[in-house]
């Protein structure tokens, strides 16, 4: 079956969070299960610098406001259709963000031609290759099903993913006319959202089927406390909604091949561990101490990874004899503060402010525990990876991160089954205990291995995922 996935980001050519590691692994995936998903990106000059063998298969004098092109060709190992319009994409660094660190202003033009051309692409614009199912992933995509509705024409079947229902892409209803949208669809049953236009609203209206990452964010979504303004619509959706965990690259991710890690290792030769330990600590100049329990951040600075909180707990982390590393970007105010706080416990809290994919894989492959406490989390690829490398998850349980980690509750760990520490509701107070449990399991070296090895057991892989959306794509064309 032939797919067009429609994505704003893809790893390894173009990434700012989870959705492009989404993005790049799926095709890969999907390929074992009998699916030949073509993406169609931006042509950021990151992607079109990439590609290796490209031919033109369409060409349009002006599309809002310029000339464009869609460009096949492989990149990173996948298969691309590239949106060449260099009016809206030829700008280097992130995809969403001018050089000031604002929204680019035209990103409603931007997003909404890639939407576009994805939407004639599900009508048969290329005649060497029509798809048989589109899948747009997030607001950026989310417009496509808009207009395959407004154009009425015959087309293929559309499936929404929500990575995030934070980002939700909301625009003055003024750029109606300019977006090719038609008047009347400025309404309750449109794309109207709170007086401006919604490119996640309507996409969430009008796609055939609606999934998110996690069955437990999809649960979330559909409540006020959870649903951003858009849990009615969702549970109006009904059983259009569903959830379906993403997995990892285990080829990415695999510690017992991982030429990022000074000493490689497997679930039998966890020992081995120690060296990256010892390299992580340097590299944040911890003490190099080799029984504190070590937790590892690896992040966005933000609230909604509930990074506030990991700055409020520190005391009784230090106080439980941890050390803390981390690595992220995000919130200049948030990046400041655990700046400040390695200057003020040195040897004990170490930072690295940017984004360090070798870091990040150090820091797996050696740190004791993986602190995730995010308010919200549609799925948290994080958490995945640890498992993954045997560093012990500390979460909160909410979205995908209550679906991947097995709390060490007195029941589970007498049936040998944790994997992880999860706390609720998400306060300070309960991480505190969670990061002191945690604590208290690292000092008994034999639980703490079990732990380790059930993670390492977890399947984190796409195949099941994989099957999952090939059969979601089966059911919506027959
Ligand atoms: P989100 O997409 O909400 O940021 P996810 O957990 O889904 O969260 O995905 C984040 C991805 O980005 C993971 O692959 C993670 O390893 C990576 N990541 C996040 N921050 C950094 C960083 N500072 N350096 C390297 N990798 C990072
Ligand atoms: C978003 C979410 C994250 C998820 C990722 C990939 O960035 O915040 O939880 O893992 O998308 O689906």
């Amino acid at each position: 079956m032939e797919v067009l996935s429609v994505a704003s980001e893809a790893y390894p050519l173009v990434k700012t969070g989870g959705l492009a590691d989404v993005a790049g692994a799926l095709p890969a995936a999907l390929r074992t299960e009998g699916v030949r998903l073509r993406t169609l990106l931006p042509g950021y000059p990151a992607v079109t610098a990439s590609l290796a063998d490209g031919e033109t298969l369409w060409r349009a004098a002006d599309l809002f406001g310029g000339a464009a092109t869609i460009v096949a060709g492989t990149a990173a190992g996948l298969e691309l259709l590239v949106l060449d319009a260099p009016h809206l994409f030829a700008r280097s660094g992130n995809p969403y963000l001018g050089p000031d660190g604002r929204d680019w202003p035209d990103n409603a033009l931007r997003f909404a031609a890639l939407a576009r051309v994805g939407a004639w692409l599900a009508q048969g614009l290329l005649a060497s290759w029509h798809p048989a199912c589109v899948h747009a992933h997030d607001w950026q995509a989310a417009l496509l099903a808009a207009y395959l509705h407004y154009d009425g024409t015959a087309h293929s079947p559309c499936v929404l993913t929500v990575h995030n229902l934070a980002f939700q892409g909301v625009f003055p209803p003024s750029l109606l006319p300019a977006l090719g949208l038609p008047a009347a669809s400025f309404a309750l049953i449109g794309v109207e959202y709170f007086g401006n236009i919604g490119f996640l609203k309507a996409g969430l209206l009008f796609a055939d089927r609606i999934t998110t990452v996690s069955p437990t964010y999809a649960a979330e979504i559909r409540t006020p406390a959870d649903g951003m303004a858009l849990d009615g619509l969702l549970r109006g959706r009904g059983a259009a909604v569903s959830g379906i965990l993403n997995g990892i690259d285990c080829e990415v991710w695999n510690p017992a091949g991982d030429k990022l890690l000074p000493a490689r290792y497997d679930e039998t030769r966890l020992a081995a561990r120690g060296a990256n330990r010892q390299a992580l600590q340097a590299r944040f100049a911890l003490a190099a101490d080799g029984t504190a329990p070590l937790f590892a951040v690896i992040s966005r600075l933000t609230l909604q990874k509930g990074m506030d909180l990991v700055l409020e707990a520190l005391a009784v982390l230090l106080a439980e004899g941890g050390q803390l590393a981390v690595l992220g970007t995000g919130d200049g105010a948030m990046e400041q503060a655990f700046r400040d706080a390695a200057r003020r416990h040195p040897g004990r809290v170490g930072c690295v402010i940017g984004y360090d994919e070798a870091v990040a894989h150090l820091m797996q492959g050696g740190a004791d525990a993986l602190l995730v406490p995010s308010r919200f989390e549609p799925c948290g690829l994080t958490q995945l990876c640890a498992l993954r490398y045997g560093t012990v998850p500390v979460v909160a349980r909410v979205g995908g991160l209550a679906d991947t980690v097995i709390d060490a509750s007195p029941v589970a760990l007498a049936a040998g089954v944790a994997t992880g520490v999860q706390f609720a509701p998400v306060a300070t107070e309960m991480l505190e205990e969670a990061i002191r449990r945690a604590a208290a399991l690292h000092r008994a070296p034999a639980e703490w291995r079990r732990m380790q090895r059930n993670g390492m057991a977890t399947d984190v892989s796409w195949r099941d995922p994989a099957r999952r959306y090939a059969s979601l794509y089966r059911e919506l064309t027959g």
